[in-house]
């Protein structure tokens, strides 16, 4: 049935708030600008067929995002609007049309043109020659104090010859090349990687820690002269000025008078932006003299006077010449489609992931189809939709999701994902069944010897492969009874690659018994609940010892076990298979380094409180859990019924935060948890905006 007007505009509202909420509050956008413009249109279209559906409440109806409760707020001397959006010369020619039709006869308005930046806004103000307070932007109308971090942006002067206040804004970025480093650091760290310099950049202008700030690398660029234009006549001169004293900016703009012109130096940009050290989505225009954009004004939502065009998300059409499926450490399968190579933003993919078979079908992807594929978050390729204009009538039948498991032909078993899964959603996932398949024994040793797990060294893919297909390893334990001489006859294994195997899995024998837990990947297990088994049980031999029964009461005692981890442990331990690898490992040396036990920390500012912490942060997440341990902090490994506070980092998951939603536990950012740990208290989210101080200035 389809939805009443009415219904779809309750369901987008909801749906672009939550959007709204992820990427102003959390930066961690849950869809791409064009998927979350699309909403934000398909709503401006409904209500301007139905009037009566808007609502003060409505996103089009303000600006964007509430400030992030709990940090030292800002209120900005004036609202730092965004950009209304252009699409096509079409809506250019509209937005020129009202400019002109804005302004009394006879006037004729210069444009200035220059890149759309794509970081995270920021406000800076100068008071007698002296940076004295940067902000991020907000709602709005109230940021959060940034100036600590802000000066530790090499680029930002901190002082500037002109003595009478100043407000600036602009943008701050990471380049693409500190973007590519910065990942390359954090993945030997063991971190994930940040989708996009925009994520990197607005994550870390809001850190709490100006030393962290500092290892990201940040630029910022400066593109509006709030307070003090009445020194200038024009934009373009205000920007000119921002150079001369010193001040970053793009230097970019360009100027157009007509039609031709502004559309002549869009295309400009657009061509030039890949060479730009920093990301560009799109083109501002604005109209330059000053006086006309008084006479012009705002919306409630923009100025009148500028626009953003911006350029289509980068896609790219290419040919499904096959697809194939991928057999995951628990037997998942997943497809993914082979692709004519083609050239996305600057890599050539050949691969795309089509998740499972629901979205095989929504899509209605058949091999030999042209597709259009996007980059989420500019890092995996997706498919987005299949150019069916293109398909030939002797396009062959959808793909079905294979019967048998592609790599060990076992028949697959379905089954409905559960909600609670962390990994999410509730598609139908197939899996194969056979424990010994090839696929899954290869994925179980790569997890088992990752870095948060065992921790073991030169693993390679292709070592792994041989050692798994020739039947040398069958289980992780194998890898314990591996020889020099054995790992030295397979393709491509020298002898000193050969010892350097060998020793990186002797020295994972070392390793405490919460790691080899974790690395055996009991579902609902991960690091923190590993280690807590492990402290509670004390050594492998123990464990193994329990009766079903016993095993139940022992873990049932550990504090935020609910019965699902309860049972997912009762359940692998009863498993004779993990039994029996279990011993094997033992045998084997692995596994009887005991947990030492954690001396209970009973003093401390945060005794009493406890914490979840997830997605990406600025460090380790063990570092951190060992500091809120030592401040007398609970670490739970989810969010429970009696969880204080959910620390919320860069690409939270969903599930968690409607976790934290339903139990009531506080959503909290890495810097507020890093407040809390220097024994501060975080200001009442519920405390009236009128009690805080209208300026901050910082220190000069
Ligand atoms: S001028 C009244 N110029 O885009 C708004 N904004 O949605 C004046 N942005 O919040 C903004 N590059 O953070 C302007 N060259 C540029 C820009 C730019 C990026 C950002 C800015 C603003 C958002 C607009």
């Amino acid at each position: 049935m389809t939805p009443s007007p009415a219904q779809r505009h309750a369901r987008l509202v909801r749906e672009i708030e939550a959007h709204n909420y992820r990427y102003y509050v959390l930066d961690d956008p849950g869809v791409t600008d064009a998927e979350f413009d699309a909403l934000l249109r398909e709503l401006r279209a409904l209500e301007a067929a139905h009037p009566e559906l808007v609502t003060p409440r409505s996103p089009t109806q303000r600006v964007a995002g509430e400030p992030r409760a709990g940090a030292v707020k800002v209120k900005h001397a004036e609202r730092m609007f965004s950009l209304d959006n252009a699409y096509s010369e079409d809506e250019l020619k509209e937005f020129v049309r009202r400019v002109n039709d804005g302004l009394p006869t006879g006037a004729t308005p210069v444009f200035c043109v220059e890149p759309k930046l794509d970081g995270a806004s920021v406000e800076v103000i100068y008071d007698d020659g002296h940076l004295v307070q940067a902000s991020t932007r907000g709602d709005g109308e109230t940021g959060e104090d940034i100036t600590a971090n802000v000066r530790t942006i090499r680029g930002v002067p901190l002082t500037i010859a002109h003595k009478t206040r100043v407000t600036l804004r602009g943008e701050v970025l990471i380049f693409k090349r500190d973007h590519a480093r910065l990942n390359e650091e954090r993945a030997k760290e063991g971190l994930e990687p940040f989708a996009n310099p925009r994520n990197a950049a607005a994550g870390a202008v809001r850190m709490l820690d100006a030393r962290e700030v500092r290892k990201r690398q940040l630029r910022a660029l400066f593109y509006q002269l709030v307070e003090g234009p009445q020194l200038h006549k024009s934009h373009s001169e205000s920007l000119r000025w921002m150079a001369a004293e010193g001040i970053p900016t793009h230097r970019l703009e360009t100027s157009a008078t007509s039609i031709e012109e502004l559309v002549a130096a869009i295309h400009a940009i657009d061509r030039a932006r890949e060479s730009y050290p920093y990301e560009t989505d799109g083109a501002v225009v604005k109209v330059d003299e000053y006086r006309q954009e008084e006479i012009l004004g705002f919306t409630s939502k923009f100025p009148k006077w500028a626009i953003a065009y911006k350029f289509a998300a980068e896609r790219a059409r290419t040919i499904v010449r096959d697809v194939i499926v991928q057999v995951g450490r628990t037997g998942a399968l997943t497809p993914v489609a082979v692709l004519d190579p083609v050239e996305l933003s600057q890599t050539t993919v050949s691969r795309a992931s089509l998740h499972n078979g629901d979205m095989i079908a929504q899509l209605d992807v058949r091999i030999g189809d042209a597709v259009f594929i996007q980059k989420a978050g500019e890092i995996i390729p997706q498919v987005i939709g299949v150019d069916l204009a293109s398909r030939t009538s002797d396009a062959p039948s959808r793909f079905e999701m294979p019967s048998v498991c592609p790599v060990c032909g076992t028949k697959v078993a379905s089954r409905l994902r559960d909600e609670s899964d962390p990994e999410g959603g509730s598609e139908a996932t197939v899996r194969c069944p056979n424990r010994a398949c090839p696929a899954q024994i290869k994925a179980q040793i790569f997890y088992f010897a990752r870095r948060f797990a065992m921790d073991v060294d030169h693993l390679g893919i292709s070592l792994v492969d041989q050692l798994v297909d020739k039947g040398v390893v069958r289980d992780v334990a194998d890898l314990y009874d591996l020889t020099e001489d054995q790992v030295a006859a397979l393709d491509r294994m020298g002898e000193k690659s050969a010892k350097n195997v060998v020793a990186s899995i002797a020295a994972s024998t070392a390793r405490t018994l919460d790691r080899v837990l974790c690395g055996l990947g009991i579902p609902q297990i991960g690091q923190v609940a590993a280690k807590q088994l492990a402290e509670a049980a004390g050594t492998l031999n123990a464990m193994l010892a329990w009766t079903p029964d016993e095993m139940r009461v022992h873990v049932d005692e550990i504090r935020g076990f609910g019965p699902k981890m309860v049972e997912s442990v009762v359940a692998f331990f009863a498993d004779e298979a993990s039994h029996a690898l279990m011993k094997k490992l033992l045998d084997r040396g692995v596994g009887v380094h005991a947990q030492p036990r954690e001396a209970r920390v009973t003093e401390g500012p945060l005794v009493g409180k406890s914490f979840c912490v997830t997605g990406v942060l600025s460090r380790k997440r063990d570092d951190i859990h060992n500091e809120l341990k030592a401040a007398g902090a609970r670490v739970d490994d989810g969010v429970k019924k009696d969880t204080t506070y959910l620390v919320a980092g860069d690409k939270t998951g969903k599930t968690k935060l409607d976790q934290a939603k339903k139990t009531g536990t506080r959503v909290i950012t890495e810097a507020q948890m890093e407040a809390l740990l220097r024994g501060e208290t975080l200001p009442d989210e519920t405390l009236p905006d009128e009690t805080l101080p209208d300026e901050n200035p910082g220190q000069a």
